[in-house]
């Protein structure tokens, strides 16, 4: 009974905005009369190309998304019409609470677990777009339009200036306050040890466990996933149990041993295989 009552309602509400939806021919906007009063559903103009019109904010929003849930993967730079759109959203204060709702969800998640309290509960951090910022070099390179470049990212990594991500360092402070040890595990070259150091240290991490940088004799023409697996694998067999592993790459938290947990921190600029 309850069940025909609603549909014989829901069959009234759609005939009835039907009705005033082809009234308005011609609008995006959609009024619906309730009681004598008519409210506009659709008070903005949507931006949602209803029109047929191509609106760059929509689709940069999808390719986004689509980066962001791994289904666009192994691309080498954003698309030319996204650099205004992606160097808003990283300097604005989207990306702060996209950072924020994953690194709040991390903190959640570790204040549950029953900890050994031996010392061997780590949490693994990535460092670039992770603990520290290089939106200063990005903003000097369109934001991922151009091809990354390795020597003039390194020569600007060597500076040691680059800021932390404010997010990744509370979580950071929280786990230590909990007694979870921090790893970082960073696809930087061993030849940036000092000038890394230097910036944690700077930036407000003073406390961890290991800083493992890229050898890269070792893992010469290796991807980031075979480099970060194998560098956990030795922290597991070292006797440490990773129970997080927070990174902006699929990468960082892609492959084996990734930890009890892995939490994605957005990155629209570039992809890392
Ligand atoms: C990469 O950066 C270096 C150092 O700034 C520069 O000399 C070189 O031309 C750049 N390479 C490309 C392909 O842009
Ligand atoms: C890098 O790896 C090579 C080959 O495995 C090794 O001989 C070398 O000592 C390593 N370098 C560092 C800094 O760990
Ligand atoms: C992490 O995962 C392992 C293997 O599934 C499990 O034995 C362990 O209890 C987990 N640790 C935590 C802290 O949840
Ligand atoms: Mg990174």
């Amino acid at each position: 009974m309850v069940r025909l009552v609603s549909l014989i309602i829901f069959s009234l509400a759609t005939i009835l905005l039907a009705t005033k939806s082809s009234l308005c021919h011609g609008k995006t906007t959609l009024n619906l009369v309730d009681h004598g009063i008519t409210f506009s559903i659709f008070p903005l103009r949507l931006k949602s190309g209803l029109g047929g019109h191509y609106i760059p904010e929509i689709s940069c929003s999808s390719w986004r998304l689509a980066v962001e849930a791994h289904n666009i993967i192994d691309w080498k730079t954003i698309p030319q019409e996204c650099e205004g759109y992606v160097g808003n959203y990283v300097l604005g204060k989207q990306y702060r609470e996209d950072s924020k709702a994953v690194t709040e969800e991390a903190y959640k998640y570790a204040q549950s677990l029953n900890l050994v309290g031996d010392g061997k509960d780590i949490w693994v951090f990535d460092i670039d777009e992770t603990s520290l910022s290089n939106l200063p070099y990005y903003a000097q390179h369109g934001f991922g339009v151009e091809p990354f470049n390795e020597t003039s990212f390194s020569e600007w990594a060597d500076h040691g200036i680059a800021p932390p991500l404010p997010e990744s360092r509370t979580l950071y402070k929280n786990l230590l306050n909990l007694g979870i040890k921090v790893v970082f595990l960073t696809g930087r070259s061993e030849s940036l040890r000092d000038s890394t150091l230097k910036n944690l240290k700077d930036a407000g991490y003073n406390t961890f466990e290991a800083l493992i940088l890229r050898n890269s004799t070792e893992y010469n023409g290796k991807t980031g996933v075979t480099y970060k697996s194998s560098e956990r694998k030795k922290l597991e067999e070292k006797g440490y149990r990773i129970v997080g592993n927070i990174g902006d790459q699929w990468s960082d938290i892609l492959g084996t041993n990734t930890g009890n947990r892995t939490f994605k921190l957005p990155d629209p600029m570039y992809y890392i295989s």
